[in-house]
């Protein structure tokens, strides 16, 4: 028998109900804020943990909005912004677009700050990112979301999209692992 996944959790950081209610009132702060620069978003998912994350804030906007998502990988000891590899491209242009990135955690700030180059490298006229979490404590590049779901302490999470060796990305939750899962 296939494991419980849940089962491996130490404890719940934020329940699926606390995440709902703060993904609603990101979109109405992310819609009031496109409002008022009259202009609609591209809203944008990283490929795979922003999965979760999106589908539940992107429910809470009652203007048009357009979607797409992308999938890309750092490549490993460059510090050159923009220097990502694209494992899957946009389908849509994001040329003169206003993009609003969703990512699932801003850890180093690495991938977020390559990511918004890349944006600005394809002709994009505005980028903005939201954040389901951020641990600012990890930083290393000079770099924040504009929309932050919740801050937290540096501790390894999983769940809503997070995932460890591609497993928990499907709890709907967000936790922290028992510690005997990292050593089995
Ligand atoms: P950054 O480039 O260091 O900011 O890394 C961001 C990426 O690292 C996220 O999109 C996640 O895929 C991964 N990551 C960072 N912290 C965690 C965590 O606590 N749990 C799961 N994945 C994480």
């Amino acid at each position: 028998m296939a494991k419980i996944i849940s089962e491996d959790i130490d404890h719940v950081l934020f329940t699926e109900e606390q995440i709902e209610a703060r993904c609603k009132e990101l979109a109405q702060q992310i819609e009031k804020d496109y409002e008022e620069r009259h202009i609609q978003p591209l809203v944008v998912g990283l490929l795979k943990g922003s999965i979760p994350f999106m589908a539940e804030l992107i429910k809470y906007f009652k203007h048009p909005i357009e979607i797409d998502f992308i999938s890309v990988s750092s490549y490993q000891g460059t510090e050159s912004s923009g220097d990502v590899r694209i494992n899957k491209d946009l389908d849509l242009s994001s040329r003169d677009k206003n993009v609003l990135i969703v990512e699932d955690i801003v850890d180093t700030g690495r991938t977020l700050k390559e990511v918004k180059q890349l944006f600005y490298n394809k002709g994009a006229h505005d980028v903005k990112v939201v954040a389901l979490l951020d641990k600012p404590d990890r930083r290393l590049v000079d770099i924040q979301a504009d929309f932050i779901g919740f801050t937290i302490p540096d501790e390894f999470v999983v769940g809503y999209g997070l995932d460890y060796n591609q497993c928990y990305r499907n709890l709907p939750y967000i936790g922290v692992l028992k510690n005997e899962i990292y050593n089995s």
